[in-house]
């Protein structure tokens, strides 16, 4: 048996450790059945660390998730810490994460399953086999800029201040990561900015041409504004292959195209840092959706985002696409077989709790994978 792959599971808040423990099931059933091994540590994040140490990140977890091979994290935040300083919420031990990391690529798949095209907002047609690929730069632009704040003026109004700001490194880095992923999938990339209105759309666009002239030219790059994105993602989603974006339009994108596949529910992703001299990346794994309170507790939440983003890990950290395959498969047909969580549900399917619908997906890896 090849090496253990160590994890560092960060559950978090509100529904983040509900849909962590269906996981974790899942990662004992590959340790049982397919004899893969993973050493698995837990730390606290966001609020649940808030509560313990007085900071949403202490430097002991930070620390254990720069040495861990894959970082598994759940969702963070909630009514309880809104009164919290800003440098203390929940939230800032997440983009903690993301910068010291340098988790710069975000990958974000929206991808319709056959059986839950109707639960879309969107009409069957607009939506039915759609697979896209958000990459969201995830560790510049406007959430981490200089200056930021908020100030009191003479007059004293208030001012609040964030800054938008890009370099070429960091743009051609994540330009790189979406014509790679391109490259294995339908050869298209869009990249979204605004280069009407911000000089750091221009350079974008610039850069991101250039990467693609240097060195992708087999692949189709057109450009777009992000507002008319937003736009034709609604229109007619499957004209997309692979989107690249900054960090705030892909946190706006990527929530959008969460929605055409029928549930943020549904919706994982992976962020990942540069690839070293073996080959390997530092990741953090995490559903898209967030922490939930307003159900947290009830038996409610979808673990299938999670789940769907243990099998990127599988795929993108370890190599293992055979395992990340047979996870997809299973979460496909369970939902083919009609289970659904409150989020999905449909008229005529079985609505099911949270771990009932791991218990489903155990009893399906059982049936496909054993
Ligand atoms: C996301 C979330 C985060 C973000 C929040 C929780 C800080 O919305 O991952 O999309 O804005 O990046
Ligand atoms: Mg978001």
């Amino acid at each position: 048996m090849a090496s253990n792959k160590n994890i560092l599971f960060l559950p978090g808040d509100g529904i983040g450790p509900e849909v962590m423990a269906e996981v974790r099931r899942i990662l004992d059933w590959l340790e049982s059945k397919r004899a893969v091994g993973f050493d698995i540590n837990e730390g606290l994040v966001g609020g649940a660390s808030y509560d313990a140490h007085g900071t949403p990140l202490t430097d002991d977890t930070l620390d254990a998730a720069m040495n861990a091979d894959a970082v598994m994290f759940g969702a963070v935040g909630g009514p309880k810490w809104d009164d919290l300083d800003f440098s203390l919420k929940p939230e800032r031990g997440l983009l903690k994460l993301r910068k010291e990391m340098d988790l710069f690529a975000n990958l974000r798949p929206a991808i319709v399953f056959e059986a839950l095209a109707e639960a879309s907002t969107l009409k069957k047609e607009i939506v039915a086999g759609l697979d896209i690929m958000i990459v969201r730069e995830l560790t510049g632009g406007i959430y981490f800029g200089e200056p930021r704040g908020i100030e009191r003026l003479a007059d004293g109004t208030r001012r609040g201040v964030n800054t938008q700001v890009y370099t070429t490194p960091e743009i051609e880095r994540v330009a790189r990561v979406g014509f790679e992923l391109a490259a294995k999938r339908n050869k298209r990339v869009c990249s979204a900015e605004k280069a009407n209105v911000m000089e750091s759309g221009i350079l974008w666009r610039e850069d991101v041409q250039r990467i693609h002239d240097e060195e992708y030219p087999e692949i189709e790059l057109t450009h777009m504004y992000a507002d008319n994105a937003a736009m034709q993602l609604v229109r007619d989603p499957k004209q997309f292959d692979v989107i690249v974006t900054d960090n705030l339009f892909g946190d706006i994108l990527s929530d959008e195209a969460a929605m055409l596949t029928g549930s943020l529910g549904m919706l994982p992703s992976a962020s990942l840092g540069a690839a070293d001299e073996m080959g390997q990346r530092r990741a953090l794994y995490e559903p898209v959706h967030g922490s939930a309170p307003d159900i947290t507790g009830q038996g409610l939440a979808n673990p299938l985002a999670c789940v769907l983003s243990l099998a990127m890990m599988l795929r993108y950290s370890f190599d293992l696409a055979g395992e990340a395959d047979l996870i997809e498969s299973a979460v496909s047909n369970v939902l083919s077989g009609g289970l659904r969580t409150a989020d999905i549900m449909q008229p005529g399917k079985a609505k099911v709790s949270t771990s009932v619908m791991g218990d489903a997906l155990i009893r399906e890896l059982d049936k496909i994978g054993a």
